[in-house]
């Protein structure tokens, strides 16, 4: 019998290092015996790649529904044709964003109704959830600073105004749920990955009792 999958998600502002830990976190998972499959949301597939520039394109900007349907267009795919077949195989899968996102940008962000979000978001993820949720925090001043800083062209979501970003991390502060785990992303990097790591082994020591030596 194969092991079961696991599944890890990374949340978070823009700027809070999720794509920065994303890599280290994965050669971690590698050193430790297990071979994780790491993707990033929109995107992944052919049809997440092509709602990926439609969506994040700042020359042309669609409505906040389109806007929620090509973000979950990517993600329905992505699940059904990357993230259930690694699973199913026993794979741990570290995704760059998930369901949380959408929640946070297109619900609270854009300020869609509840009822309209949900029920289209649990069917983009196909009754998946996360084993485990990292959602790292850093106030949108810092994050934005840090883009900056680093020389990354702003997408249409990146250039929202303070307010929707204020509004997304406060949204993502206030979650509480099984296997959701706040961070604060204001230290240094390592520190972070030293703490998702511990979260990691926490969740499975078997599969990664390697690393515990
Ligand atoms: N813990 C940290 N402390 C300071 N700067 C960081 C930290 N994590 C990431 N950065 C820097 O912030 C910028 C944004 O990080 P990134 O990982 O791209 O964020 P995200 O993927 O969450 O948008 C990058 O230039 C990165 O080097
Ligand atoms: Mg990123």
């Amino acid at each position: 019998m194969s092991p079961r999958g696991l599944f890890i998600v990374l949340e978070g502002p823009e700027g809070s290092g999720k794509s920065t830990l994303a890599t280290p976190l994965a050669d971690r998972m590698r050193a430790a015996g297990a071979e994780p499959v790491l993707v990033r949301e929109p995107g992944g597939t052919r049809a997440g790649e092509i709602a990926r520039q439609a969506v994040l394109d700042p020359e042309h900007p669609v409505s906040p529904v389109a806007e929620l349907f090509l973000y979950l267009a990517a993600r329905a795919e992505l699940v059904a044709t990357v993230i259930r077949p690694a699973l199913g195989a026993g794979r741990v899968v570290l995704s760059d964003r998930f369901s949380l996102s959408t929640e946070a940008y297109q619900m609270v962000g854009r300020g869609l109704p509840a009822e309209t979000v949900l029920p289209a978001n649990r069917a983009a993820a196909g009754g998946l959830r996360p084993d485990l949720t990292l959602i790292l925090d850093v106030a949108p001043e810092v994050g934005r600073a840090r883009q900056v800083a680093a020389g990354k062209p702003l997408d249409r979501l990146d250039a929202e105004s303070l307010e929707f970003h204020r509004r997304v991390r406060e949204f993502y502060r206030q979650v509480r749920d099984d296997g959701v785990r706040h961070l604060d992303a204001t230290r240094p990097p390592d520190r972070l990955l030293q703490e998702a790591w511990e979260a990691v082994v926490a969740l499975d020591e078997q599969r990664f009792a390697a690393a515990r030596s």
